[in-house]
C-alpha cells in the first residue's frame, strides 16, 4: 500500500472510531481523546511501523481509553490517557515521591506524558522480573503501546466477571499473592491499584494491567498502599472464593524477603 493510500486508511479509521464513540460514551470523551496532538502522535507511530491500523474500542477508562491495534500479524492494545480529563493532581501527588520522577512539572500535557512513561516503565519492570503483564512495545506522549491480553475476537476479562472453580481459584490466589511479593522483592515496586479489575483472566492465568500509578518502595505512601493492594485481593478471594487471608499473604511476602536477604549474604 502506497503512504498516501495508508494514511487516508488511517483517516478513515479515526472517523470510525471517532463515530463509535460518539454511539457509544459521553460526548466529550471522542474530542478528549483524539485531540490533535494525539492525532498527530497516532500518525507518527503508524509512520515509524509501530501500529498498521487501528481497530475498535475496548474500554473507557477513567482516565484513558483502550483501543485494539494491529501491526501485521500482531494485535495490540492502545491505551490513550486522555489529557483533558485526567487528574494531574493525583498524578502528580504519586510522582513527587517516586524518585524517577519527583522532577516533572509542566504543563497539563507533559505530566500526561511523564505519567505514560512511568506506566512504560513499570510495566517493563514487572515483565523483567517474570510478572505477566501486557508487553510493553512502545510509547508516545499520552499513548502506550503494548501487547492486547486475550486472542481474536476474545479480550481476556477482568477478574471481577469471571467464575472461577475452587482449585482455579486457588491457582490464581496464589500466582497473584507471588506476583505481590515478587514486585515488592524483586522489582521494588508497589501495584497501588491492585484489585480484581486490575487483573485479567487469560486462560488460566492473572495478568497484571494498569500499572501508570505503581511507585517504588521509597514513596512516602508504598506501605499504605501495599496494605491497600493486599487487603483488596484477599478481601475479594474470601468473599468470593472463600480462600485465603492478608495475614497469609504478608507471610509469603516476609518470606520470600528472608530468602532474598539470605542468598545476599551468603
Ligand atoms: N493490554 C490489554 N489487553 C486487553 N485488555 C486491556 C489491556 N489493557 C487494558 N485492557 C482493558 O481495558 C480496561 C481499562 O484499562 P486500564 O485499567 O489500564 O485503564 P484505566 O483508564 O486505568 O481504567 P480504569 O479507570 O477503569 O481502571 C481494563 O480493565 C481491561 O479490560
Ligand atoms: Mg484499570
Amino acid at each position: 500500500m502506497s503512504r498516501r493510500t495508508k494514511a487516508e486508511n488511517f483517516d478513515t479509521e479515526i472517523d470510525v472510531l471517532r463515530t463509535r464513540l460518539k454511539d457509544s460514551d459521553d460526548l466529550n470523551v471522542q474530542d478528549a481523546v483524539f485531540d490533535k496532538r494525539t492525532l498527530m502522535d497516532l500518525y507518527s507511530l503508524a509512520s515509524k511501523g509501530v501500529i498498521d491500523a487501528l481497530g475498535g474500542s475496548v474500554c473507557t477508562g477513567k482516565e484513558a481509553n483502550i483501543f485494539r491495534a494491529i501491526v501485521g500479524e500482531k494485535e495490540l492494545a492502545l491505551k490513550i490517557y486522555r489529557i483533558s480529563t485526567s487528574n494531574f493532581n493525583s498524578m502528580q501527588d504519586y510522582m513527587r515521591g517516586d524518585p524517577r520522577f519527583s522532577s516533572v512539572k509542566g504543563t497539563k500535557r507533559a505530566i500526561v506524558a511523564a505519567w505514560t512513561r512511568k506506566e512504560f516503565r513499570n510495566l517493563s519492570r514487572a515483565e523483567e522480573v517474570g510478572i505477566r503483564v501486557p508487553h510493553p512495545i512502545a510509547m508516545k506522549e499520552n499513548i502506550l503501546v503494548m501487547d492486547l491480553i486475550g486472542e481474536g475476537e476474545r479480550i481476556a476479562p477482568p477478574l471481577k466477571d469471571v467464575d472461577l472453580d475452587a482449585e482455579e481459584a486457588k491457582h490464581i490466589y496464589d500466582k497473584i499473592a507471588e506476583y505481590i511479593s515478587v514486585l515488592y522483592n524483586r522489582a521494588q515496586l508497589v501495584h497501588a491499584d491492585l484489585s480484581e479489575f486490575n487483573i485479567l483472566y487469560d486462560v488460566g492465568e492473572p495478568v497484571i494491567i494498569d500499572m501508570g500509578q505503581s511507585v517504588t518502595l521509597d514513596h512516602p505512601m508504598a506501605r499504605k498502599f501495599l496494605e491497600r493492594d493486599i487487603a483488596n485481593v484477599a478481601h475479594y478471594f474470601k468473599k468470593k472464593y472463600n480462600l485465603g487471608s492478608p495475614e497469609e499473604i504478608w507471610e509469603k511476602l516476609r518470606k520470600d524477603r528472608d530468602e532474598i536477604e539470605k542468598k545476599k549474604a551468603d
